[in-house]
Protein backbone atom coordinates (compact mmCIF):
# COMPACT_ATOMS: atom_id res chain seq x y z
CA UNK A 1 0.00 0.00 0.00
CA UNK A 2 1.10 3.63 -0.56
CA UNK A 3 -0.02 6.62 1.31
CA UNK A 4 -2.18 9.59 -0.65
CA UNK A 5 -1.27 12.76 -0.37
CA UNK A 6 -3.69 15.41 -2.39
CA UNK A 7 -3.56 18.93 -3.13
CA UNK A 8 -5.06 21.38 -6.16
CA UNK A 9 -1.76 21.95 -7.01
CA UNK A 10 1.95 21.96 -6.12
CA UNK A 11 1.24 23.77 -2.44
CA UNK A 12 0.34 20.27 -0.70
CA UNK A 13 4.44 19.32 -1.66
CA UNK A 14 5.09 21.39 1.14
CA UNK A 15 3.73 18.50 3.07
CA UNK A 16 4.30 15.58 1.25
CA UNK A 17 8.12 16.83 1.29
CA UNK A 18 7.97 16.58 5.39
CA UNK A 19 6.52 13.42 5.14
CA UNK A 20 8.65 12.10 3.06
CA UNK A 21 11.33 13.03 4.96
CA UNK A 22 10.37 12.00 7.56
CA UNK A 23 8.83 8.35 6.23
CA UNK A 24 12.04 7.89 3.74
CA UNK A 25 10.94 4.18 2.75
CA UNK A 26 7.12 4.42 2.63
CA UNK A 27 5.52 4.75 -0.81
CA UNK A 28 3.73 7.27 -1.37
CA UNK A 29 1.50 8.88 -4.34
CA UNK A 30 0.99 12.71 -4.94
CA UNK A 31 -2.22 13.88 -6.51
CA UNK A 32 -2.16 17.69 -7.75
CA UNK A 33 -5.82 18.25 -9.08
CA UNK A 34 -4.24 21.00 -11.31
CA UNK A 35 -6.93 20.97 -13.96
CA UNK A 36 -9.22 22.77 -10.91
CA UNK A 37 -6.85 24.68 -9.11
CA UNK A 38 -7.20 27.16 -7.24
CA UNK A 39 -10.11 25.86 -4.87
CA UNK A 40 -9.55 28.55 -2.64
CA UNK A 41 -12.13 30.74 -4.97
CA UNK A 42 -14.90 28.52 -5.10
CA UNK A 43 -17.83 26.91 -3.70
CA UNK A 44 -17.81 24.48 -0.52
CA UNK A 45 -19.90 22.21 -2.78
CA UNK A 46 -17.11 22.18 -5.41
CA UNK A 47 -14.78 21.79 -2.60
CA UNK A 48 -16.47 18.96 -1.58
CA UNK A 49 -16.75 17.50 -5.15
CA UNK A 50 -13.41 18.04 -6.23
CA UNK A 51 -11.71 16.78 -2.87
CA UNK A 52 -13.92 13.32 -2.96
CA UNK A 53 -13.08 12.94 -7.06
CA UNK A 54 -9.14 13.28 -5.90
CA UNK A 55 -9.81 10.69 -2.97
CA UNK A 56 -11.03 8.28 -5.41
CA UNK A 57 -8.63 8.36 -7.75
CA UNK A 58 -5.91 8.04 -5.24
CA UNK A 59 -8.14 4.85 -3.77
CA UNK A 60 -7.92 3.54 -7.27
CA UNK A 61 -4.04 3.83 -7.17
CA UNK A 62 -4.21 1.51 -4.37
CA UNK A 63 -4.12 4.34 -1.48
CA UNK A 64 -5.23 3.06 1.70
CA UNK A 65 -4.49 6.48 3.16
CA UNK A 66 -5.35 9.86 2.07
CA UNK A 67 -3.50 12.97 3.22
CA UNK A 68 -5.38 16.66 2.45
CA UNK A 69 -2.58 18.26 2.33
CA UNK A 70 -4.71 21.18 1.39
CA UNK A 71 -6.26 23.79 4.07
CA UNK A 72 -8.80 24.59 2.01
CA UNK A 73 -10.34 20.67 1.25
CA UNK A 74 -9.62 20.00 5.21
CA UNK A 75 -11.33 22.77 6.42
CA UNK A 76 -14.07 22.75 3.95
CA UNK A 77 -14.36 18.55 2.52
CA UNK A 78 -13.40 16.62 5.42
CA UNK A 79 -15.68 16.21 7.80
CA UNK A 80 -18.31 15.85 4.83
CA UNK A 81 -16.54 13.17 3.29
CA UNK A 82 -16.15 11.49 6.65
CA UNK A 83 -19.32 11.54 7.66
CA UNK A 84 -21.69 11.45 4.55
CA UNK A 85 -19.48 9.66 1.91
CA UNK A 86 -17.05 7.36 3.46
CA UNK A 87 -18.97 4.53 5.05
CA UNK A 88 -20.66 3.71 1.83
CA UNK A 89 -17.81 3.99 -0.29
CA UNK A 90 -15.45 1.87 2.25
CA UNK A 91 -18.52 -1.07 1.83
CA UNK A 92 -18.46 -0.73 -1.62
CA UNK A 93 -14.76 -1.25 -2.25
CA UNK A 94 -14.52 -3.06 0.48
CA UNK A 95 -11.37 -1.66 1.75
CA UNK A 96 -10.92 0.26 5.45
CA UNK A 97 -9.75 3.58 3.39
CA UNK A 98 -9.26 6.99 5.72
CA UNK A 99 -8.61 10.23 5.15
CA UNK A 100 -7.06 12.35 7.34
CA UNK A 101 -6.26 16.63 7.01
CA UNK A 102 -3.34 18.90 7.45
CA UNK A 103 -5.74 21.60 10.02
CA UNK A 104 -6.47 19.33 13.45
CA UNK A 105 -2.35 18.78 13.91
CA UNK A 106 -1.49 22.63 12.86
CA UNK A 107 -4.05 23.29 15.72
CA UNK A 108 -2.64 21.70 17.77
CA UNK A 109 0.79 22.91 17.21
CA UNK A 110 -0.47 26.27 17.69
CA UNK A 111 -2.31 25.54 20.65
CA UNK A 112 -0.53 23.26 22.72
CA UNK A 113 -3.40 21.07 23.21
CA UNK A 114 -4.78 17.60 22.15
CA UNK A 115 -7.56 17.66 19.84
CA UNK A 116 -9.99 15.93 22.14
CA UNK A 117 -8.97 18.12 24.87
CA UNK A 118 -11.09 21.24 23.74
CA UNK A 119 -12.42 23.43 26.05
CA UNK A 120 -10.51 22.63 28.84
CA UNK A 121 -8.71 25.63 29.56
CA UNK A 122 -11.98 28.04 29.61
CA UNK A 123 -12.36 30.49 32.22
CA UNK A 124 -8.98 30.91 32.74
CA UNK A 125 -7.90 34.32 33.57
CA UNK A 126 -6.18 36.12 30.28
CA UNK A 127 -3.25 37.73 31.36
CA UNK A 128 -1.69 38.13 27.60
CA UNK A 129 -3.52 38.09 24.64
CA UNK A 130 -1.29 35.98 21.81
CA UNK A 131 -1.83 37.44 18.69
CA UNK A 132 -2.21 34.71 15.77
CA UNK A 133 -2.05 35.70 12.03
CA UNK A 134 -3.31 33.06 9.46
CA UNK A 135 -2.71 33.59 5.96
CA UNK A 136 -4.86 31.58 3.76
CA UNK A 137 -7.36 31.14 1.23
CA UNK A 138 -10.76 32.95 0.41
CA UNK A 139 -12.72 29.78 1.12
CA UNK A 140 -10.70 28.66 4.80
CA UNK A 141 -11.10 32.11 5.99
CA UNK A 142 -14.63 32.33 5.33
CA UNK A 143 -15.12 28.51 7.10
CA UNK A 144 -13.86 30.75 10.05
CA UNK A 145 -12.34 27.29 11.36
CA UNK A 146 -9.06 28.46 12.56
CA UNK A 147 -10.55 31.43 14.36
CA UNK A 148 -13.47 28.79 15.95
CA UNK A 149 -11.37 25.92 16.85
CA UNK A 150 -8.76 27.70 18.50
CA UNK A 151 -11.24 29.92 20.91
CA UNK A 152 -12.58 26.51 21.68
CA UNK A 153 -8.34 25.58 23.07
CA UNK A 154 -6.98 29.03 23.99
CA UNK A 155 -8.36 31.79 24.99
CA UNK A 156 -5.64 34.04 25.77
CA UNK A 157 -5.27 33.02 21.60
CA UNK A 158 -6.70 36.02 19.67
CA UNK A 159 -6.90 34.68 15.31
CA UNK A 160 -6.74 36.94 12.59
CA UNK A 161 -7.82 35.43 9.32
CA UNK A 162 -5.94 37.03 6.16
CA UNK A 163 -7.39 35.68 2.54
CA UNK A 164 -5.27 36.18 0.15
CA UNK A 165 -7.23 35.46 -2.95
CA UNK A 166 -4.31 35.48 -5.70
CA UNK A 167 -1.14 33.98 -4.32
CA UNK A 168 -1.83 30.17 -4.45
CA UNK A 169 -2.16 31.15 -8.18
CA UNK A 170 0.65 33.30 -8.33
CA UNK A 171 2.57 30.47 -6.86
CA UNK A 172 1.51 27.76 -8.74
CA UNK A 173 2.12 29.59 -12.13
CA UNK A 174 5.89 30.92 -11.40
CA UNK A 175 5.37 34.07 -10.17
CA UNK A 176 8.31 35.78 -10.29
CA UNK A 177 9.84 37.63 -6.49
CA UNK A 178 9.33 40.75 -6.96
CA UNK A 179 5.78 40.08 -7.65
CA UNK A 180 5.20 37.42 -4.67
CA UNK A 181 6.98 39.79 -2.29
CA UNK A 182 5.06 43.03 -3.34
CA UNK A 183 1.29 40.42 -2.62
CA UNK A 184 2.90 39.56 0.47
CA UNK A 185 4.37 42.61 2.21
CA UNK A 186 0.34 43.69 1.18
CA UNK A 187 -1.23 41.21 3.25
CA UNK A 188 1.36 41.80 6.32
CA UNK A 189 0.35 45.36 6.09
CA UNK A 190 -3.49 44.73 5.73
CA UNK A 191 -3.66 42.21 8.48
CA UNK A 192 -1.53 44.46 10.63
CA UNK A 193 -3.48 47.56 10.10
CA UNK A 194 -6.38 45.80 11.07
CA UNK A 195 -5.09 43.91 14.31
CA UNK A 196 -3.81 47.34 15.31
CA UNK A 197 -0.93 45.95 15.77
CA UNK A 198 2.18 43.21 14.08
CA UNK A 199 1.45 39.78 14.63
CA UNK A 200 2.91 37.65 17.76
CA UNK A 201 2.51 34.14 15.50
CA UNK A 202 1.65 33.43 12.06
CA UNK A 203 0.28 30.40 10.51
CA UNK A 204 1.14 29.65 6.63
CA UNK A 205 -2.67 28.25 6.50
CA UNK A 206 -2.67 27.82 2.36
CA UNK A 207 0.11 24.73 1.55
CA UNK A 208 0.97 26.89 -1.43
CA UNK A 209 2.49 29.70 0.62
CA UNK A 210 5.21 27.54 2.41
CA UNK A 211 6.97 27.23 -0.76
CA UNK A 212 7.23 31.18 -0.29
CA UNK A 213 7.96 31.24 3.27
CA UNK A 214 10.62 33.27 3.11
CA UNK A 215 9.02 35.59 1.40
CA UNK A 216 6.66 35.60 4.70
CA UNK A 217 9.49 35.73 6.97
CA UNK A 218 11.09 39.29 5.35
CA UNK A 219 7.50 40.63 5.23
CA UNK A 220 6.39 39.95 8.89
CA UNK A 221 8.73 41.55 12.27
CA UNK A 222 11.82 39.80 12.29
CA UNK A 223 11.63 36.71 14.66
CA UNK A 224 7.57 35.81 13.99
CA UNK A 225 7.21 32.57 14.83
CA UNK A 226 5.42 30.49 12.05
CA UNK A 227 3.52 27.48 13.02
CA UNK A 228 5.39 24.66 10.86
CA UNK A 229 2.16 23.19 9.04
CA UNK A 230 4.01 20.23 7.18
CA UNK A 231 5.99 19.44 10.53
CA UNK A 232 2.81 19.20 12.57
CA UNK A 233 1.33 16.76 9.81
CA UNK A 234 4.04 14.35 9.45
CA UNK A 235 4.00 14.17 13.45
CA UNK A 236 0.57 13.13 13.29
CA UNK A 237 0.58 10.83 10.18
CA UNK A 238 3.35 8.62 12.19
CA UNK A 239 1.20 8.65 15.44
CA UNK A 240 -2.05 7.63 13.15
CA UNK A 241 -0.12 4.96 11.30
CA UNK A 242 1.61 3.70 14.88
CA UNK A 243 -2.15 3.00 16.34
CA UNK A 244 -3.11 1.98 13.06
CA UNK A 245 -1.32 -0.79 12.23
CA UNK A 246 -4.07 -2.02 9.27
CA UNK A 247 -2.71 0.95 7.53
CA UNK A 248 0.59 -0.15 6.00
CA UNK A 249 2.95 3.02 4.48
CA UNK A 250 4.84 0.31 2.07
CA UNK A 251 8.62 0.27 2.69
CA UNK A 252 9.77 0.34 -1.02
CA UNK A 253 10.14 4.53 -1.30
CA UNK A 254 8.41 4.40 -4.04
CA UNK A 255 7.20 8.19 -5.47
CA UNK A 256 4.64 8.80 -8.11
CA UNK A 257 3.24 12.08 -8.93
CA UNK A 258 0.41 12.59 -10.58
CA UNK A 259 -1.81 15.94 -12.03
CA UNK A 260 -5.33 16.24 -13.63
CA UNK A 261 -3.64 19.15 -15.37
CA UNK A 262 -0.33 19.38 -17.93
CA UNK A 263 1.74 16.11 -17.08
CA UNK A 264 5.47 16.62 -17.24
CA UNK A 265 8.02 19.14 -15.31
CA UNK A 266 6.34 21.35 -12.85
CA UNK A 267 7.46 25.49 -12.10
CA UNK A 268 10.89 26.40 -11.29
CA UNK A 269 9.48 28.13 -8.06
CA UNK A 270 8.39 24.53 -6.78
CA UNK A 271 11.38 22.53 -8.05
CA UNK A 272 13.95 25.20 -6.06
CA UNK A 273 11.46 24.20 -2.89
CA UNK A 274 11.78 20.39 -3.56
CA UNK A 275 15.58 20.44 -4.70
CA UNK A 276 15.42 17.97 -7.32
CA UNK A 277 13.71 17.75 -10.92
CA UNK A 278 9.65 16.84 -10.69
CA UNK A 279 8.19 15.27 -13.27
CA UNK A 280 4.08 14.28 -13.14
CA UNK A 281 2.23 11.86 -14.58
CA UNK A 282 -1.37 12.74 -16.11
CA UNK A 283 -3.60 11.05 -13.87
N1 LIG B 1 -2.94 24.57 -1.15
C1 LIG B 1 -4.30 24.76 -0.82
C2 LIG B 1 -4.55 25.13 0.62
O1 LIG B 1 -3.81 24.71 1.46
C3 LIG B 1 -5.26 25.28 -1.83
C4 LIG B 1 -4.94 26.53 -2.56
C5 LIG B 1 -5.98 26.76 -3.63
O2 LIG B 1 -6.18 25.86 -4.44
O3 LIG B 1 -6.60 27.82 -3.63
O4 LIG B 1 -5.50 25.78 0.95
Amino acid sequence: MAIGVFDSGVGGLSVHRALVQRMPNADFVYLADQANAPYGGREGEEIVDLTRRGCETLFDQGCDLVVLACNTASGIALRRLQQTWLPGYRKQIGRPVNILGIIVPTIEAATGVPWEHEAERRGEKVEKLDILAVFCTPATARSRVYEIEIDKRRQDVAVFAEPCPTLALMIETDAGAVELATAIEGHVAAISSRIGRAPDRAILGCTHYEIVADIFRAALKPGTPLIHQPGATADALEAYLAKHPEYRAGEGGARRFLTTGKPGAQSTLVETFWGAPLSFERA
